[in-house]
């Protein structure tokens, strides 16, 4: 309980002038200590951040005592952040690829984009195990959902086949930099504006 106080709540919902109400005594950094206190403590092993872009990695990196050992965040090939995912891997964070199928909204439409429907056929796979192997051979994990078991099963056999280096490559130009997920959409306020 002590510990919680010492992070403290945020409440996630707008206050009665329509603006965020947010624990604004509370930074970034010191909910990152508290959270190293908790490894110190051993009870946890690892811990990390998660939608951070560069900036907030870069703040992170300099006032952690314990680096973050990943970094969650959106990508996939229409919304590919080489920029972040390079930086993140070149100082020693993971990145993990969230919304690696685009999420449900997006998913129908984008595998039957023509470029990633000729992959399919090509390397004979789905677009979703298309999706996953790009992440996979940019060293990120990649984490699909789905609440079907074949699928489950399908999104896992994606290590009997690799991409060429030109097909992925060519997958650079489906970048559209595309966010479907918006975490703080639920608010109703957009953080990125
Ligand atoms: N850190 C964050 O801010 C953050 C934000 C968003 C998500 N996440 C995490 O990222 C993970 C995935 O997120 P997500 O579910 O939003 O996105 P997703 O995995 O990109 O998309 C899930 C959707 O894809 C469908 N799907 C899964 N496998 C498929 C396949 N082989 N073929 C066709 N459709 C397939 C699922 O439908 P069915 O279930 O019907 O198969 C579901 O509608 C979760 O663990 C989630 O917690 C993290």
């Amino acid at each position: 309980m002590e510990l919680i106080e010492s992070v403290g709540m945020t409440d996630n919902a707008l206050g009665d002038d329509g603006v965020l109400e947010i624990d604004t005594t509370i930074s970034l950094e010191i909910t990152w200590h508290a959270m190293e206190d908790l490894v110190s403590m051993l009870l946890v092993r690892s811990i990390g951040i998660s939608n951070y872009d560069i900036f907030f990695t870069r703040d992170c990196l300099a006032y952690s005592k314990i680096k973050p050992a990943m970094n969650q965040i959106e990508t996939h090939p229409y919304f590919q952040r080489d920029s972040l995912v390079k930086f993140c891997q070149k100082h020693g964070v993971c990145v993990t690829a969230h919304t690696p199928l685009g999420g449900a909204a997006a998913n129908i439409e984008w595998f039957d984009h023509k470029f990633l429907k000729g992959l399919a056929e090509k390397y004979t796979k789905t677009a979703a195990q298309i999706l996953r192997r790009w992440g996979i051979q940019r060293n990120t994990v990649v984490i699909p959902k789905s609440l079907k078991l074949e699928r489950l099963q399908e999104n896992i056999q994606v290590f009997d086949f690799e991409l060429s280096k030109k097909d992925m490559e060519l997958m650079e130009s489906m970048d559209k930099k595309y966010r479907t997920n918006q975490p703080t959409r639920f608010w109703g306020i957009d953080l990125f504006a």
